[in-house]
């Protein structure tokens, strides 16, 4: 299993490019099961959650060509797919494929839409809670599906071959229900609103995918979405986002380590809460042609509170890497979590490196240390993992982070773009 060594202490300097959205890749991705022309996706990150989305479509029937050069210098790594589902060959979703990552449990929406049956596994995915299904089944069921649960798997299907638009109320705000039911909406019979819908780029990206496929939807980025189902899709050329949580995570880590780094690529409107907080611990952000420069020189690193919420507030996927930075913060600071009850796995790690957190629930409260020293550390979950790295790039000594196959899922070439910029960090392999 591969490791990643740090050798903390450099400050960084320099330029990253960041990738595409893993987390917009997926559901468009997934989106190309919807119609049978061709979606093109440009900005698609290499990662091992991506390539095992392909395996997983490839299943169904989908069909893919990996047709651009990576466009290396402007826009990280990634890459433009073409996906074709032409012949949809099974709407089975096996447990061996879906239980490795929980977007894949996303499929069921435009298989039922598109076949009219769906067979799916309930999903796996990072261990950060129990992460029910609830809400997607409830919503399927407005659109008149019918859901079976049996020996693990979900099998919905449609009652005349159609879904029928509805109003759908989410109980609670979520990203892969609102995709799901966006995706599934658009090719019902008539015309679907869903109210208290998650308001996440990715949603807006997935929206405009689908509008692109010739879809009919209004209010992707506010809380009421509109789908006016049609017939048919068809094929589109759409480019992924900027990767809002890779931006943090450098943002954040030039917070800590100091320095002055231009993120290539990223868009400020993606994570404004999440800068603004940033901001306030020190660090100097400013929105430049190519990106967003991240500059912290000399002043320590102040203390901010935060709580994790849906967006457009600070998002949990940036909750561990701000507690990394929290930990060298001069005086306490207070983390609260509210989307996940088990997302604080890092505290047990970063408490090897000589942090002083304490748990309080769902509140982690982070006394700041003056310096940090390295260690071996186990990376839990993907965005965990990353908290640790950006821990040993500030710390004093060798960091070793284990079990990097979780970093692998949702960053791209991390090691290459830290060291770039002056860290002190490379990949062991085996
Ligand atoms: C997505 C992101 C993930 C991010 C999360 C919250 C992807 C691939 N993943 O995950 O990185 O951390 O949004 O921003 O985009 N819930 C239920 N019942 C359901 C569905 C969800 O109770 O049927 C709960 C979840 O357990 C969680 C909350 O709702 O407590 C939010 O989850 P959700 O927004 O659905 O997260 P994901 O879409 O899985």
């Amino acid at each position: 299993m591969d490791r990643i060594r740090i050798v903390g202490g450099n400050k960084l300097a320099g330029s990253i490019p960041i990738s595409g959205a893993k987390n917009a890749a997926l559901p468009l991705m997934i989106a190309s099961l919807l119609t049978d022309d061709t979606l093109t996706l440009e900005n698609v990150p290499h990662l091992a959650d991506v390539e095992q989305l392909i395996r997983i479509l490839g299943n169904h029937g989908v069909d893919y060509s990996v047709n651009g050069r990576r466009e290396k210098q402007q826009e990280g790594y990634s890459r433009t797919i073409t996906f074709s589902a032409r012949n949809i060959v099974d709407t089975t979703a096996p447990y061996e494929l879906v239980s490795k990552m929980r977007a894949s449990f996303w499929v069921i929406g435009p298989l039922l839409a598109r076949m009219g049956e769906a067979k799916v596994s309930l999903p796996g995915g990072c261990a950060i809670g129990t992460r029910p299904v609830d809400l997607f089944l409830e919503g399927l069921q407005a659109l008149g599906a019918d859901i079976d649960v049996d020996t693990g798997y979900v099998i919905a299907k449609t009652r005349n071959g159609r879904l029928v638009g509805n109003r759908y109320v989410f109980p609670k705000v979520s990203v892969g229900a609102t995709h799901v039911l966006m995706m599934a909406a658009s090719l019902a019979k008539g015309e679907t609103v869903l109210e208290n819908a998650a308001r996440e780029p990715e949603i807006v990206n997935l929206a405009e995918c689908l509008n692109a496929m010739g879809a009919k939807i209004s209010g992707a980025g506010t809380a009421t979405i509109t789908i006016d189902g049609v017939e048919a899709l068809s094929g589109a050329r759409v480019r992924v986002i900027p990767d809002r949580i890779e931006t943090g995570t450098y943002a954040m880590a030039v917070a800590m380590t100091g320095g002055d780094v231009v993120l290539e690529g990223a868009r400020p409107d993606l994570l404004q809460t999440a800068l603004d907080i940033i901001s306030q611990t020190g660090a100097e952000i400013t929105q430049t042609n190519s990106g967003i420069r991240v500059r912290r020189n000399g002043a320590g690193i102040s203390p901010v509170d935060v709580t994790t919420a849906p967006f457009p507030a600070f998002p949990t996927d940036l909750q561990a890497q701000f507690m990394g930075l929290m930990t060298m913060a001069k005086g306490k600071s207070r983390i609260t979590e509210t989307i996940f009850e088990n997302r604080f796995m890092h505290v047990q790690e970063l408490a090897r490196l000589g942090a002083h957190i304490t748990l309080s629930g769902q509140t982690a409260i982070v006394d700041g240390v003056a310096k940090l020293k390295g260690a071996p550390v186990m990376a839990t979950d993907l965005r965990a993992s990353v908290s640790l790295v950006i821990a040993g790039l500030a710390a004093e000594g060798e960091t070793t982070v284990n079990r990097v196959y979780h970093l692998d899922r949702g960053f791209e070439r991390l090691e290459e773009k830290l060291s770039g910029c002056g860290a002190e960090i490379e990949r062991i392999s085996g």
